[in-house]
């Protein structure tokens, strides 16, 4: 078998008039008219639990989407047991028969389920067309395809064999299940942590967030329908507390594929590390969390990208991508030009629902990230120490819509400056021009995280000192360009310190991750 490399998945523009964009209209009519029963989904079994939870459509409180059996103890045993059987067989197929299922899917996601997929995002995530465009389809068929790709070129590295010996290495699955939990935020990488495992020959137990329990039970749909057996992956939405508390402790939990807050992914470290002693192996823990990413411009700084990418990064997707600009420092020379573009340029931004394709900015996910986000910006509203340039309101009362907000303060350690807020707020510090080193400095040490970050400069000095300084304050790094929209097999995604384990999703790295290679001497 040869897995030609793939390219990435082209995306689509919907403009007026298009089939694509009426096809997804018409989708999205179609979607709002049922309200969905989400099952669990247990060894192919469809289990319908009977406690249930409620997803709404975010930009309006009346659209009820779907309602969800969560999995209580039973389930979540079954789903066990089903994992451990299912790989019996699933450990020895042949790689490219597993790879064969998921190309499927890929193909399926790409032709006759993109419209479904991009509608269910939108509506349940709170995605524009365009932001549900370049995750719920491109980025997942990408994950899908590559990482078929990134499995035949890990097969391919084998060792030396001297005369009368042959050695190999075989790529054997971990020696247990998977227990893959998904974000809300892109639909891609809840399709990818889950598969990206289960291509390598492992089993995996997936829970999605329960604010995206509505585009992953449409992805966990179209696996089905590409062929994946029954019991490969096991879906169960639920609370998270609960499932977690009963997988995380198992003696055959060979590894987490986790994307979401650092809380969260530290409660699940110190799980894995109070039982150490009761598992087989030792879990592969790789995981994806929080950030708060930086753009640092140099004085001499081509100003013209600057205000287009501190819109894009910052408001995109309401600036709840891991990745989002929400720290800037600018120096005082600059300041004053990159603000009235800035500020110009996000006044035009149009806020509103998903339904009305003109919209760039729609609503935050659910009422918690509402509190939370809308604090932050009061207490900056209050602060002495911060002044709100732009936006700085917002309204609950139709869906949970929260304006693109500009704060500029004068501390580099203010509250916005340095705390995730997952949400369309940015924070300006301005510098004075001759403190560049030290704002280089203040930028690595103002955070524990380290995800994604830019520097905007034409002074090569200046790129390369920001590249020593900032070595370690971001896994992806942009030179002149936003720090978020990395594709699959061009920017590999992920960061260190407290936002990973730097695994890079959608690599061969985070493929071998899955894989334990067992070395094979033979003589004759
Ligand atoms: N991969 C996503 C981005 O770079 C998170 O924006």
């Amino acid at each position: 078998f040869v897995i030609e490399k793939p390219e990435n998945e082209p995306i689509l523009t919907y403009r007026e008039g298009s089939s694509e964009k009426k096809e997804v209209k018409e989708r999205l009519q179609e979607l709002k008219k049922e309200v969905l029963e989400i099952p669990v989904i247990v060894n192919g079994e469809e289990i319908q639990t009977g406690n249930m939870g409620k997803r709404t459509s975010p930009e309006d409180h009346t659209l009820l989407l779907a309602e969800y059996h969560k999995a209580g103890s039973e389930e979540i045993e079954k789903a066990i047991e089903a994992s451990m059987e299912a790989k019996k067989e699933w450990a020895h197929m042949p790689w490219e028969e597993r790879a064969a299922i998921f190309l499927k899917a890929a193909d399926l996601v790409a032709g006759p389920y993109r419209a479904t997929i991009n509608a269910a995002t939108m509506l349940g995530q709170g995605k524009n067309i365009h932001q549900a465009e370049i995750d719920a389809a491109c980025e997942l068929i990408d994950f899908l395809r590559f990482n078929a790709y990134f499995m035949a070129e890990i097969m391919k590295d084998q060792p030396y064999s001297p005369d009368n010996t042959w050695n190999r290495m075989e790529y054997r699955p971990l020696d247990g299940f998977i227990f893959a939990v998904t974000p809300f935020n892109f639909t891609a990488i809840a399709g990818n942590l889950p598969t990206a495992p289960a291509m390598a020959g492992n089993t995996v137990i997936w829970k999605p967030a329960s604010s995206a329990v509505y585009s992953a039970y449409f992805f966990m749909k179209i696996l089905e329908e590409a062929g994946l057996p029954k019991g490969v992956i096991n879906f169960l939405p639920g609370s998270g507390s609960e499932i977690g508390g009963k997988i995380l402790p198992h003696r055959d939990l060979a590894g987490v594929h986790f994307t979401g807050s650092t809380k969260t992914f530290r409660y699940m470290w110190e799980t894995v590390g109070k039982n150490i002693s009761g598992y087989r192996n030792y879990p592969r823990i790789v995981g994806e969390t929080g950030g708060k990413d930086f753009v640092v411009v140099h004085p001499s700084a081509d100003t013209r990208p600057i205000a287009t990418a501190l819109v894009r990064g910052a408001f995109e997707y309401q600036g709840q991508k891991c990745s989002a600009a929400s720290r800037a420092y600018i120096p005082k020379s600059l300041w004053p030009e990159i603000k009235e573009e800035f500020i110009g340029l996000t006044r035009e931004l149009k806020v509103g629902s998903t339904q009305d394709f003109r919209n760039f900015v729609n609503p935050v996910i659910d009422k918690p990230a509402f509190e939370k986000i809308t604090s932050y910006i009061d207490y900056a509203k209050e602060s002495e120490e911060g002044k709100v340039l732009y936006g700085g309101t917002y309204d609950d009362s139709k869906g949970y819509f929260v304006d693109p907000t500009i704060i500029e303060t004068t501390n580099p350690r203010f509250k916005t400056m340095v705390e995730e807020i997952f949400g369309p707020v940015i924070t300006i510090f301005v510098y004075e021009d001759d403190q560049y080193d030290e704002i280089l400095r203040e930028c690595d040490e103002a955070t524990d995280y380290g995800l994604t970050g830019s520097i905007f400069a034409k002074d090569r000095e200046a790129v390369i000192k920001a590249q020593r300084v900032l070595q370690q304050a971001a896994g992806n790094f942009y030179i002149n360009d936003k720090p978020t929209g990395s594709i699959v097999n061009q920017q590999p995604f992920g960061g260190a310190r407290a936002s990973g384990t730097n695994d890079k999703a959608g690599s061969k790295l985070n493929m071998q991750r899955w894989l334990s290679a067992r070395a094979i001497k033979e003589t004759y």
